[in-house]
């Protein structure tokens, strides 16, 4: 994947990026559900835990990641 492709910023607020999100689902012990990798990513990454505008960016960046 190129560089600049995961160095985009997915949460405003918390100044995240794909590939914080790609990281924090790695640590994530290959969970089933999209919502329990989404409350994962939240907690380590801290995306989607401000204004929460970026909800939506978040579930489909996880999916596109969990399902290439
Ligand atoms: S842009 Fe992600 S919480 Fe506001």
């Amino acid at each position: 994947m190129d560089r600049a492709y995961e160095d985009r910023i997915i949460c405003n607020c918390n100044k995240v990026r794909y590939s914080d999100i790609e990281r924090a689902l790695r640590e994530g012990n290959n969970l089933r559900e999209i919502e329990e990798n989404f409350r994962r990513v939240q907690e380590i990454t801290k995306a989607s835990t401000g204004c929460g505008g970026c909800h939506d960016k978040v579930l489909e960046v996880i999916s596109e990641i969990l399902n290439p």
